[in-house]
């Protein structure tokens, strides 16, 4: 497929603005919990000091520094980004902010005039990413290019942006804490005991030969299991949030809660006390260098159309029939067209292979505000579209589970989620 520079060029500063994001976190985060501290300047004197006695402004104050940790992991995840193969230059998005410095609690740190956000339809229930616009696409609008030269601006990055980033700590915590074990079981052991059970007469010692595909994989988890059950897995992801952290997550921790994050204190919303929005969340639960010698696993970044529904290629279908089993957990609701999706899944399923999926239908191109095209069926189209594409649906069932919970908030949304395992229509 030939490779469109303007393509090229795109991709790489929507990468860079995602380093921007990483970068400018600090300042971000610190600028919204600084205006709940000069928001009690404002009120009566009497109101103040009653705030002073609960505690109020100490807590405060010690969300800064869980900030300041949680900076310091984010920038760990950017330090080196070259080894994308992205050519990051130094102007490209941090923002120097001087007013940024160890917490103490008093310092002012610049107004990015954003507001905080109270959105109960997209809040912390949301899949990882905003549905009007998706994430893994560059966007117009996240390009500052200096059309008399190749220096841009510094890239500001946005609510949007910020949001997918603390959607990310939240990932963490699904895919690579104890916390989310019990998430993770309700979601990826059913999956993961369905390739197992169809897979049963092939002899443990034999998996290896069998090719797994988890699509729009997150931080990797769920396909790093199946290769430490002995498949050969691939996971495919498009997002540079998700790839920079699982790149960071699986090839640069050495130890089991290696590192501490707070993922809860951005929003003072249905929390019952403070220690459930300072809690600190220790990651990796497992070492992830721990996989068996010789397994066999791999992330591939990119669209995942682009790259498994490629039909014209030299080497004629590279994809077609060539996997045993695809694993799509919250993932078929990323689709702009569902039928794509289907056809693609359906054709590169090696014949005998198996589909396992879990998930909703928030379809999250739905409402999107960049006039892409959306399909929104619902879940008993999904199944009878399967059927008509050539697909046998069995094991159908309902999961009720949580994505990306705070188990100790006040709100909690959980999904009735569809799960089923399909194989390909003898012919
Ligand atoms: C809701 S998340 C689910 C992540 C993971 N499967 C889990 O259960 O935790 C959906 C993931 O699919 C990714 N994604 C969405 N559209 C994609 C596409 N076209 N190609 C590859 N990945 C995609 C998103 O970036 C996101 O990480």
């Amino acid at each position: 497929m030939p490779i469109d520079e303007a393509d090229v060029e795109q991709e790489q500063m929507h990468f860079a603005n995602v380093i921007a994001t990483f970068q400018q976190y600090a300042s971000y985060a610190l600028t919204a919990n600084n205006r709940r501290r000069k928001d009690i300047y404002v009120l009566p004197k009497a109101d103040q000091d009653l705030l002073t006695n609960l505690g109020y402004k100490e807590k405060l104050a010690e969300v800064d520094k869980a900030i300041f940790v949680n900076a310091t992991f984010l920038n760990q995840i950017v330090d080196n980004p070259e080894i994308f193969g992205h050519n990051i230059d130094d102007e490209c998005g941090e923002l120097h902010d001087d007013s940024i410095s160890q917490p103490n609690g008093s310092q002012s740190h610049g107004d990015h005039g954003h507001s905080h956000s109270h959105d109960h339809s997209h809040g912390d229930h949301s899949h990882s990413h905003s549905h009007s616009t998706s994430e893994g696409h560059s966007h117009g609008s996240h390009i500052h290019a200096d059309p008399s030269g190749s220096r841009r601006r510094p890239y500001r990055s946005n609510e949007g942006d910020m949001d997918k980033l603390r959607s990310t700590l939240k990932q963490f915590v699904r895919d690579w804490s104890e916390e989310g074990k019990v998430e993770r079981d309700v979601c990826y052991e059913p999956m993961k005991d369905a390739l197992i059970k169809h897979f049963q007469n092939i002899p443990t010692a034999e998996r290896g030969k069998l090719r797994v595909l988890v699509p729009g994989a997150g931080l990797g988890r769920l396909a790093w299991d199946i290769a430490n059950m002995g498949f050969a897995c691939q996971g495919n992801e498009f997002s540079h949030y998700m790839l920079l952290a699982s790149f960071f997550i699986l090839n640069r921790t050495e130890t089991i809660n290696q590192h501490t994050i707070y993922p809860y204190v951005h929003s003072f919303s249905n929390i019952r006390d403070k220690a459930a929005l300072l809690r600190g969340v220790t990651i990796p639960d497992v070492n992830p260098s721990s996989l068996p010698q010789n397994s066999n696993f791999s992330l591939v970044a990119g669209d995942f159309e682009e790259i498994y529904g490629a039909e014209e290629h030299e080497e004629g279908d590279p994809q077609a029939g060539e996997w045993d089993a695809i694993m799509t957990c919250f993932f078929i609701d990323t689709a702009k067209n569902i039928v794509n999706y289907l056809r693609i899944i359906h054709r590169i399923l090696a014949p005998g292979g198996v589909w396992i999926n879990l998930g909703p239908l928030l379809w999250h191109w739905e409402n999107n505000t960049t006039n892409d095209p959306s399909v929104e069926l619902s879940l008993d189209e999904v199944k009878e579209l399967a059927r008509q594409i050539g697909f046998e649906i069995s094991n159908e069932r309902t999961i009720d589970t949580t994505y990306t919970n705070n188990s100790q908030s006040m709100l909690g949304y959980v999904y009735q989620a569809a799960f089923w395992t399909a194989t390909k229509k003898a012919v």
